[in-house]
């Protein structure tokens, strides 16, 4: 099954812009590299993967095929203004999706956090997850209360696990939500 499994869905968010949600293809990488620049330099220090780091870009954008990854793009007449990826784990954690989820800094508040999130654990019953797990920095409060709106659960926080950009040691916090 491929990514394309995920239907395009278009909503009138809270504020009255309008916005589609998609699979990322291959041909949104110049989007996807502008999208990520644009992003607030705090979101460096909170976010597992560095989307201000062409790199990463790539890398998301070459998987946008993978079988047990759907990555979904946010679309507005400026281009892409959100992005959020579901990830099977694999071994005995397999039953487990990762999930990861970020909107442009002029886009939040409106309500596509959600939307996004709420495909995404579309997609995650769609790869047979049983459960799918946030993880984030305990500092992170904004992403922390829309996944607890959604029924996601603190599942366990693993102390000065991860080292930010900046060189500072934090604490991070696992949400959890079954499926
Ligand atoms: C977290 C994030 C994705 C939320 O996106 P969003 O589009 O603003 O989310 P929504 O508009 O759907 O907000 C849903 C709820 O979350 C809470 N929330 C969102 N931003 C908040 C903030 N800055 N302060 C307090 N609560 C906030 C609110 O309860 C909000 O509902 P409300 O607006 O009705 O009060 C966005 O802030 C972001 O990209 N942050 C940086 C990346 C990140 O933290 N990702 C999560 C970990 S992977």
């Amino acid at each position: 099954m491929t990514q394309q499994s995920i239907a395009p869905r278009t909503t009138t968010l809270r504020d009255g812009r309008e916005v589609t949600l998609r699979p990322l293809a291959e041909s949104d990488r110049d989007a996807m590299l502008a999208f990520g620049m644009n992003l607030p330099e705090d979101d460096r220090l909170y976010l597992e993967l560095d989307f201000h780091n062409p790199n990463t870009i790539v890398r998301l954008v070459n998987a946008s095929e993978a079988e047990n990854w759907r990555q979904v793009v946010a679309v507005a007449d400026e281009g892409i203004v959100g992005y959020g990826n579901v990830r099977m784990l694999v071994g005995w954690k397999r039953q487990v999706g990762d999930s990861h989820l970020v909107v442009s800094e002029g886009w939040r508040r409106s309500g596509l956090g959600t939307f996004l999130a709420r495909t995404l654990l579309d997609a995650a019953r769609e790869l047979n997850a049983s459960k799918v797990i946030i993880e984030m920095i305990e500092e992170q409060a904004e992403g922390r209360s829309i996944f607890e709106h959604l029924g996601f659960r603190l599942e366990g926080t693993l102390a000065n696990h991860v080292r930010d950009h900046a060189g500072e040691l934090h604490n991070i916090v696992i949400l959890g939500y079954q499926l």
